[in-house]
């Protein structure tokens, strides 16, 4: 009866992929443990070929053009700190922002589907250990975040994580095992983002195995429409939830909820909202906050103009300065309507290294890029919306994510910024801190969200402390 039934959907799947010329992934079928059959049928059944065909042919047979906008223009931001005539509008702000979280109407949304391959942990990157003294995990670090906020608001703030099918039972092992890291089990909500197939050149989708596809999460743009598909919308709204603080895995120095940034969002009618950084230099691989034609967009590094890359005012600043760091504050109907005819962000190809089974049933681990792989990305909902403002941070107080093994962007870099950061903080306070003679810190100093979440807390707390002598370890919690 059930080996009728698994005939019965081999046939058919073997029918539409011969139509879709794609009926190599069927090829080791006479191999495969009886076990085996079933899981691929079904990740065969998933595919929808009247989206994957389309896109077939605009962006691996072919290579989508990038179309930079002839008249962009650097988009306006409200700067980190007002200038005098603005000053009493951030103050409203911090009042919107606050009264927002207090009333419930802001949840924390943490994108953690990613792969993260640069980096090479074995592991989700969330429960990477990356805090100075205690070697605590990115998702420690937000949780306590988010605890310190729920003191600091006297509620519970919900915190939605998005997953991918490759990590997210290690996601929620990993919180079950750390009891949550004191968060309310029922405060945390996982969902999974989908999958797109990865291809070769001509267009086939390739195997991992002879018994399963190679499918990659669909880019941190497929958040939306994951939030739809897994009922969270619904949830959301059920709950009355308006806003979701968008924030990525990778930077432990974020702001999990900012009620100034939050504020300026409702204040300003925004619909979805991105903090930017000045840049380092011209060519600093951040996208870039652009208008055209009164759309606010993202350009990526490598898409601006070389000759707007290095544009300076007459002041000499930068003309094209404002980098996005994927800090958001997105509507939730805002989510609602993009979503509902079930249409997504375009796409975007990306040729990578995809380890395969060939021809011949030998695995393969390509030395060169022998892929495309195709993301979603979340800054492309923003010349959608009808309003989208963006907020400056300060790049010491709120930026260094963990991307790389090595070099810049890598645990290291990160570390030493948290050391950094904790170091200005206090100092501040008065309290003297042992140095090298480059001026960094010669001692590990960690400050543990639960104690403070920003300077402004920490002098309130006005912390004491024994004297830090040249290589002391100190964590303050
Ligand atoms: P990155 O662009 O840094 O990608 O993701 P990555 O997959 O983590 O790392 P690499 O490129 O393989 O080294 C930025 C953020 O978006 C999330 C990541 O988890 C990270 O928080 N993301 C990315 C998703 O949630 N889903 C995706 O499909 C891609």
């Amino acid at each position: 009866m059930l080996t009728s039934k698994l005939t019965r959907r081999y046939r058919a799947a073997q029918k539409i992929l011969t139509a879709r010329k794609q009926g190599h992934l069927l090829r080791f079928w006479d191999q495969l443990d009886p076990i085996a059959r079933g899981p691929l049928l079904d990740q065969i059944q998933a595919l929808d070929f009247d989206q994957l065909d389309p896109l077939i042919l605009t962006h691996v047979l072919a290579k989508p053009d990038k179309i930079v906008p002839a008249n962009i223009t650097p988009a306006p931001f409200f700067p980190r700190q007002p200038a005098p005539d603005q000053q009493d509008f951030y103050k409203r702000a911090h009042r919107l922002g606050s009264e927002a979280i207090s009333q419930g109407k802001v949840a924390l949304l943490t994108v953690a589907g990613g792969q993260g391959t640069r980096l090479g942990f074995d592991g989700p990157k969330g429960a990477f250990c990356i805090s100075p003294v205690r070697n605590k995990s990115l998702f420690q670090l937000f949780a306590e975040s988010l605890l310190a906020n729920q003191r600091r608001y006297q509620r519970q703030i919900a915190w939605y994580i998005m997953t991918s099918p490759t990590n997210d039972r290690q996601i929620r092992d990993f919180f079950a095992q750390h009891d949550y890291f004191g968060l309310s089990p029922d405060s945390v909500c996982f969902f999974t983002q989908g999958t797109l197939p990865a291809f070769d050149f001509d267009g086939k989708l390739l195997l991992a195995a002879k018994d399963s596809l190679a499918l990659s999460p669909n880019g941190h743009g497929g958040t939306l429409l994951a939030l739809k598909s897994s009922g969270c919308l619904d949830k959301l709204a059920h709950d009355s939830v308006q806003y979701l603080s968008y924030i990525q895995v990778d930077n432990p120095l974020v702001s999990v909820l900012d009620p100034v940034f939050i504020g300026l969002h409702i204040a300003d009618d925004s619909e979805i909202s991105s903090k930017s950084l000045p840049k380092i230099d011209d060519l600093e691989r951040v996208g870039n906050f652009c208008t055209s034609d009164g759309k606010l967009m993202v350009i990526e590094y490598s898409d601006l103009p070389d000759d707007l890359a290095h544009a300076h005012n007459p002041d000499g600043s930068r003309t094209f300065n404002a980098g996005s760091i994927a800090i958001h504050v997105i509507n939730v109907d805002f989510v609602q309507c993009l979503t509902q005819t079930g249409s997504s962000l375009p796409y975007h190809r990306a040729e990578k290294r995809v380890a395969f089974i060939d021809a011949e049933g030998l695995h393969i681990e390509p030395a060169d890029p022998n892929a495309v792989k195709l993301e979603m990305f979340i800054f492309d909902a923003l010349p959608v919306a009808a309003k989208s403002i963006v907020f400056e941070t300060d790049r010491p107080e709120e930026f260094s994510p963990v991307k790389n093994a090595m070099g810049p962007d890598s645990p290291r870099t990160c570390r030493r910024d948290m050391i950094r950061r904790a170091a200005r903080w206090l100092r501040l306070a008065g309290i003297e801190l042992p140095h090298n003679p480059q001026g960094e810190p010669a001692c590990t100093l960690e400050i543990s969200p639960l104690f403070a979440l920003d300077t402004d807390e920490f002098l309130a707390r006005n912390p004491q402390l024994p004297p830090i002598k040249m290589g002391d370890r100190v964590y303050i919690e």
